[in-house]
């Protein structure tokens, strides 16, 4: 006998990548940030009082949201501060969908959506993409009460302009949520909408261009008649002292987050390149991973062979994924190493 609900009972859980205890690895499976997090944060951590932590932190991390409204060019009250960008699209659902009330996203994408569907005993409606991964047309008659867009998507890296987003907006009848968790290495993005459109939120993630993957900070952006709804389903103290202070410190240090975004750029300019000179199918990313289909090799082979160099990527069993590589943009000396063994497998293969 069970104690849980049975779409409990029944589901699988989300399966994260892989967080190899050693540190002296070379890591590009989960797209964490290769550089470290703003000398800032650290500072800011480490002037926290015992008396700051006796207290509950400020219940919507007023500090954190005056800044992202500046940096997103929103009011404060359009920004609402979550455990994790993962923490706001639980939130979505929960508000948004039950079992008469389904989901809807194109695929292939981010894998937790379906995860956090079946808690909350919801139906979805898959989309799939087409082979460049354009906006799917029938998004709109599936008519769902929440639609979740990822962009740029996970894992393709792939694009959609904002203008065909704002079309989107327009027709749907239910909600829109933009997943801009990767947005931070995109040509664009869609904060302009949230003026006009009462049925958007947008999802950000302290993750990836700022480096906190650890810290887990996100935050959404949208009118505030979600945001308040929102916050109704939000714990009463979604984020806590230490990462308020943290994610503060981090958004406020512009120029360092902008730094290392270049840098990022630049390295996935000149590894898609070097893919694709190792027969790679590559196709262009706005995000801080790759895609690479490999065109005359096994992709879990290739997987297995670098995991044993203690060189991590990933690799998704799934349909319209199984001969891809997903693959985080690192550091100069990470992709080096990565290109070297890579070159070294194909070499042995003939
Ligand atoms: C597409 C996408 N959305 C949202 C998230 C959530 O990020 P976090 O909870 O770390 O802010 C991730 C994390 O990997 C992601 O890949």
């Amino acid at each position: 006998m069970s104690y849980f609900r049975d779409n409990i009972e029944q589901m699988s859980g989300y399966v994260p990548g892989f967080q190899p205890e050693n540190q002296d690895v070379v890591k590009l499976n989960t797209n964490e940030n290769p550089y470290q997090p703003s000398s800032m944060v650290c500072k800011a951590i480490a002037q926290i009082e015992p008396e700051n932590l006796r207290r509950y932190p400020d219940p919507t991390g007023r500090a954190f949201r005056e800044v992202a409204a500046q940096v997103n060019g929103v009011a404060p009250e359009n920004i609402v501060c979550c455990n994790g960008g993962d923490d706001l699209l639980k939130t979505a659902i929960i508000s948004f969908c039950d079992k008469d009330r389904p989901l809807a996203y194109p695929v292939p994408t981010y894998t937790l959506y379906p995860v956090l569907a079946k808690m909350q005993g919801c139906a979805v409606i898959e989309v799939p993409f087409d082979n460049e991964f354009n906006l799917p047309a029938k998004l709109i008659s599936a008519g769902a009460p929440l639609t979740i867009l990822c962009n740029p998507n996970a894992p393709s890296g792939s694009f959609i302009n904002i203008d065909e987003i704002a079309s989107l907006a327009n027709e749907l009848k239910g909600v829109l949520l933009v997943d801009e968790a990767y947005a931070d290495f995109a040509e664009d993005n869609c904060a302009r909408l949230v003026e006009k459109f009462d049925n958007l939120i947008i999802l950000r993630s302290m993750s990836k261009g700022y480096s906190l993957a650890g810290m887990r900070f996100g935050y959404g952006i949208a009118q505030a008649s979600l945001i308040d709804g929102l916050s109704k389903v939000l714990d009463s103290y979604p984020v806590d002292v230490v990462s308020i202070a943290a994610a503060t410190a981090a958004i406020k240090d512009q120029g360092y987050f902008k730094t290392n975004v270049e840098k990022i750029k630049k390295e996935r300019a000149r590894v898609t390149k070097a893919l694709q000179d190792l027969n790679f199918a590559v196709q262009s990313s706005s995000s801080n991973f790759i895609l690479a289909g490999c065109k005359n090799c096994q992709a879990d082979d290739i997987y297995g062979k670098l995991a044993d160099k203690d060189i991590y990527v990933r690799y998704f069993n799934a349909a319209g994924l199984k001969d891809k590589l997903r693959i985080t943009i690192g550091t100069k000396e990470q992709n080096d190493k990565l290109l070297a063994e890579l070159q070294k497998i194909l070499a042995k293969q003939g």
